[in-house]
């Protein structure tokens, strides 16, 4: 069985193409970092708008790099929810118009259960049961992962996202948007002993996180030390090891808690050497072993929703006639297969 992916739900426009025997046949994402660039953030209908441009090319390119022809194409799968509205609402138009023009079933996939089950594209994937930690511009969530739609969220974000944390302090120093990459580079460069950020919530039990207070922090520290080189990296640094501790003591502690020695990262803030290195040596004394999918699917892609969508194919699974998404929909609505 191949399927078909759409990954339509915020500024990505990814599409893959995956094969229930050999794996991932081909696969391409198109970001729209630049077109949001300018305003800071994602615009909701540009974001739409883009989806419509940029989506069948890509699908077309995709099968060209794959080889194959749309008659090898078994099924549809796109994003379902959570996500942009207009975003997600491009996506399941074409995959259902796809479905029925090719006569091939559809799939409505959950965004986040791409991203958990993201490890199973790589040659060495984690064995069930495993801890995933989920960081991204939009989600900061750990949850405890038993099976193929066996979710239990055991912590989530109170207010920003680890990524929009870093995005925002980005935006504060000056660094462009999406600035998170940029504060990192900046971070090397600065003095960890100079400020001292709080390590939101480390100290209270429980596995949830907070970082808008982070920015407050970044925020005040500007004010009274100004914007020079040096205090930005200086900054930039200090912030860093605070999101990177934060990050790390919950990690730390819900491996404890579950008994759990396997954790998985997924999203774009994975990309994060000083966290990367932190939860490596975290890992390393507890005997726990660390998985990162590569990069490309880390972050927002087709081929997590062509996987997911394959093994819910394959369980026999499909969309209903009205064409539906869930701009939020939570993980353990989902069905175990
Ligand atoms: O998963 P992702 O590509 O997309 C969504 O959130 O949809 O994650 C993007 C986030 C952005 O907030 C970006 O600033 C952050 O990941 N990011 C990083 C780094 N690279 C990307 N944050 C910290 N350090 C990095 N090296
Ligand atoms: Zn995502």
């Amino acid at each position: 069985m191949r399927i078909l992916g759409i990954e339509t739900s915020c500024d990505e426009t990814g599409i893959a193409i995956y094969d229930a025997h050999a794996g991932l046949l081909a696969h391409s994402t198109y970001t729209q970092t630049a077109i949001h660039a300018e305003f800071g953030g994602v615009v909701p209908e540009l974001a739409s708008r883009d989806h419509v441009r940029k989506a069948v090319p890509l699908i077309e390119e995709v099968l060209k790099k794959a080889q194959l022809t749309r008659q090898a194409i078994d099924g549809v799968a796109y994003t379902k929810g959570p996500g942009l509205v207009g975003a997600l609402l491009v996506g399941a138009m074409l995959g259902r118009t796809l479905g029925f023009a090719w006569g091939v079933p559809t799939i409505g996939v959950h965004h986040l259960e791409g991203h958990l089950l993201a490890p199973f594209l790589e040659p060495e994937a984690p064995s069930f049961p495993f801890l995933a930690l989920l960081v991204s511009g939009g989600h900061t969530e750990l949850v405890k992962v038993e099976g193929i739609g066996r979710y239990e969220t055991l912590g989530d974000t109170l207010d920003d996202a680890a990524g929009e944390a870093f995005d925002k302090t980005a935006k504060l120093l000056e660094l462009g948007y999406p600035g998170g990459a940029a504060l990192a580079k900046l971070a090397e460069r600065g003095r960890p002993e100079r400020f001292h950020f709080p390590r939101p919530m480390i100290d209270r039990p429980g596995l949830d996180f907070s970082f808008s207070g982070l920015k407050t922090f970044a925020m005040q520290t500007v004010k009274q030390h100004g914007l020079d080189d040096q205090t930005k990296a200086d900054i930039a640094c200090a912030f860093q090891e605070a999101v990177v501790e934060a990050l790390t003591v919950k990690c730390r502690r819900a491996l404890q808690e579950t008994g759990l020695q396997r954790l998985v990262i997924a999203g774009g803030v994975g990309a994060n050497t000083a966290l990367r290195h932190a939860l490596g040596e975290m890992c390393k004394k507890r005997g726990a072993a660390l998985y990162f999918p590569r990069l490309e699917f880390c972050t927002d892609n087709g081929a997590m929703i062509a996987y997911v969508g394959c093994q819910r194919l394959l369980a026999g699974e499909r969309e209903g006639l009205s064409v539906e998404v869930y701009p939020r929909w939570p993980l353990s609505e989902l069905k175990a297969i």
